[in-house]
Formats: C-alpha cells, structure tokens, sequence
C-alpha cells in the first residue's frame, strides 16, 4: 500500500497565521504540522509516500523534509496543486503515484494519538472499496458525519447542522485504485470544491465502504482551537504511539 498526505489549502481559518506559510508547517507542540501524519503512515508499515502541496510555500517542505532521512525514509514524493479545487481534487494528482495500488489518504492537519495498523492491515484483506475511520466527538456538526445504521454507513453528510450520530470521518482513508475513477466524476460543491465526502458517498453506493473506529485520541488542526488543542494533546501524551 502505498500513502498519500495532502497538504495544500490555503489555511485561510489559521488567517493572520498562514498569511506568510502554509498551514501543514505551523507548530503543533514540539514539530511542523506534518511531520504528524507522515509519522502516521509509517507506523502503519507504510513507506512509499507522496506530499501534495500547493500555493507559494511548496518549497519549504522540500527544504523541511528532504528525502526523509529523519523519519528513516530513503525518498519522499512529492507534487503541486495548483489552485483551491478541494481535498478530492488534490487526491486526483496523486493517480500516477498509486499506479493501481491501493493507497493510504491522510490529511495533513490530522493527528492522532495511537496508530491505525489495524485498520490497513484489514483493509490489506479486503477485496475491493473503502475504509473509513471513525471517532466520536463533542461537535460532529464540523466535520463529515456518518448516518450509520448497525454496520452499514448509508450515507456521509458533510458538516451537518443536526448530525444524525455522534462521530466524525477523520481524515485517514483507504481505497482502492478505482478512487481515481469515482474522482473524474465529481462536480464542485457550493464552496467551489471536489469533496472527500462525495468520493466516500460513491463507494457507499456501490456498497464496498467500510469502516472502523479509532482508539486514542484524534484531533484535526486547522483553526485557532484545534491547533491549539492539537498542541495541547501533543503535550499531555504524546502522538503516534505505537501500542
Ligand atoms: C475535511 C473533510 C471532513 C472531515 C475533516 C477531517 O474537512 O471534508 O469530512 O471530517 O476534513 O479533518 P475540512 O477540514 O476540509 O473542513
């Protein structure tokens, strides 16, 4: 499997913060942003990794990260998004890296406290479609939410005034290569975007997404609270643990 971080975006909810760098370098605690969820990947056994960046600061990840000798890589990848087209269309730039293999989706401003090698490794075993991770949260209204129905997810509503259940989609996905495919026929959303939630919504309709819920703490860092937070949890207990 082979793993994907996005790290674009304009980070335009961090504003005056993100005026002058790109979000995924701020600070959480003691590291950059993004040293999170590449931390992520390789605890799950994940090695080969791409970097979607974009906007004016591209650059400075190359200048931060290298070829990954600090994380005991040998190569990173990395590529552009030009533009604000959304979450969906920078996962689109990343079809020529998958080459058919199934990937690994994280975005860089999640973070988490354990691991998910669980969850890749059943998702390693299943024949074809999706995973999604789920948690539970006190304001489900801000994220993707799950309308489950026992096993079954019918449906992801993306930012829900009333979310019809108590979790949050984190922004850790498996898919298969066909993702690209469902990607090719999205149409923008009112903010103008290509969402992660209408790819999800695709692979429930077909009926091949499954999901799983996360042990430990999850957090995302994109606005004045959660980075905060982020930094917060970072410095209580620790991220991307292994047990
Ligand atoms: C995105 C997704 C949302 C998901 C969240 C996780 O939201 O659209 O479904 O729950 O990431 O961090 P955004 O941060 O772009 O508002």
């Amino acid at each position: 499997m082979k793993g994907v971080v996005l790290a674009g975006g304009l980070g335009t909810r961090l504003f005056p913060l993100t005026k002058v760098t790109n979000k995924h370098l701020l600070p959480v605690y003691d590291k950059p942003m993004i040293y999170y969820p590449i931390q992520t990947l390789i605890n799950a056994g994940i090695t080969d990794i791409l970097i979607v960046t974009g906007g004016n600061h591209a650059g400075d990840f190359l200048r931060l990260l290298g070829n990954g000798k600090e994380f005991g890589l040998k190569h990173i990848n990395y590529t552009y998004q030009e533009g604000e087209g959304g979450i969906a269309e920078a996962l689109g730039l990343a079809e020529f890296f998958a080459e058919n293999n199934k990937i690994c989706v994280v975005l860089g401003d999640n973070i988490i406290e354990k691991n998910i090698k669980k969850a890749v490794e059943n998702f390693k075993k299943q024949k074809e479609g999706a995973k999604i991770i789920l948690k539970e949260v006190p304001d489900p209204n801000r994220f993707g939410v799950p309308i489950l129905d026992g096993e079954k997810v019918i449906k992801i509503e993306e930012k829900p005034k009333k979310p019809k259940s108590p979790y949050a989609v984190i922004g850790i996905y498996l898919y298969d290569s066909t993702v690209f495919d469902i990607i090719k026929t999205l149409k923008p959303s009112d903010r103008g975007e290509l969402e992660i939630t209408d790819v999800n919504n695709a692979y429930i309709k077909k009926g091949t997404m499954t999901w799983e819920i996360l042990d430990g703490w999850w957090t995302d860092a994109g606005t004045i609270p959660s980075l905060l937070q982020a930094s917060n949890l970072v410095a209580k207990t620790g991220a991307n643990k292994l047990e």
